[in-house]
């Protein structure tokens, strides 16, 4: 088996009335699909207009940092077993698509050093400017010497898998957070973030609230 993802049972249970935020069709889950599954998914003019659509919907997003939201992160940090390999002082943490910083304070509570990366500029300019340090930048060409990340962390975040695969280091750990499970615009399931990773990945997932999450480790790391 290329990739085996070990189920954990449900802790935080989801509240009522899940917002119907994005199904199937929706356009975003398709470049979600192009960009993890094709190689030409991600060109220049697609960066572009990803960018300007988050530039537009930077000054009302952080409204979406719901606690609903935020447990999905939260359960994956305390089950994920996401420090298991790090190195006890000096790991870094690279939040990919931190949008306007909601999750970098549980981050920053959980490894010592955290960037936080995001391509819209407008996202990064409503963030706060603490923790973390804030970055702009393409997650498909990261500014990261090969290995330098320690975790890569991607809540609701395109996932570019040569990229992630190239920096994270040999022992390290890729969390992936859906916080609306398969009703986010980017959204894939667990066993589609592996599969889309190079080689071979081992982890946990959970549900949690509304969401998924899981964590990825590569199996002969
Ligand atoms: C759905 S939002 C999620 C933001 C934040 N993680 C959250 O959950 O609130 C996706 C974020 O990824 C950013 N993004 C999109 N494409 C990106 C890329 N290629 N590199 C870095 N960030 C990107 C967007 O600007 C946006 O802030």
């Amino acid at each position: 088996m290329r990739e085996a993802i070990r189920r954990l049972p449900t802790v935080v249970p989801a509240p009522p009335d899940r917002p119907e935020l994005a199904g199937p069709d929706h356009p975003m889950r398709k470049v979600t699909r192009q960009v993890a599954f094709e190689p030409d998914g991600w060109t220049r003019e697609r960066a572009r207009k990803v960018g300007e659509l988050f530039d537009t919907m930077a000054p009302q997003w952080s409204e979406r940092a719901t606690e609903e939201r935020r447990s999905v992160l939260r359960d994956a940090l305390a089950r994920g077993e996401v420090r298991d390999g790090t190195p006890p002082r000096g790991g870094v943490c690279v939040e990919i698509g931190s949008g306007t910083g909601s999750s970098t304070p549980d981050l920053a509570a959980t490894w010592p050093r955290v960037v936080a990366l995001d391509l819209s500029r407008e996202m990064l300019r409503h963030a706060p400017e603490e923790p973390g340090l804030r970055v702009q930048a393409d997650a498909a060409r990261l500014p990261l010497s090969d290995g330098g990340a320690d975790a890569l962390v991607l809540v609701n975040a395109l996932l570019f898998p040569q990229e992630m695969d190239r920096a994270l280091a040999p022992a390290g750990v890729l969390v992936w957070v859906n916080s609306l499970g398969d009703r986010t615009p980017i959204h894939l399931s667990p066993e589609d973030v592996a599969k889309a990773l190079p080689g071979a990945w081992t982890g946990v997932a959970a549900e949690a609230a509304w969401g998924i999450w899981c964590t990825l480790r590569r199996a002969d790391g």
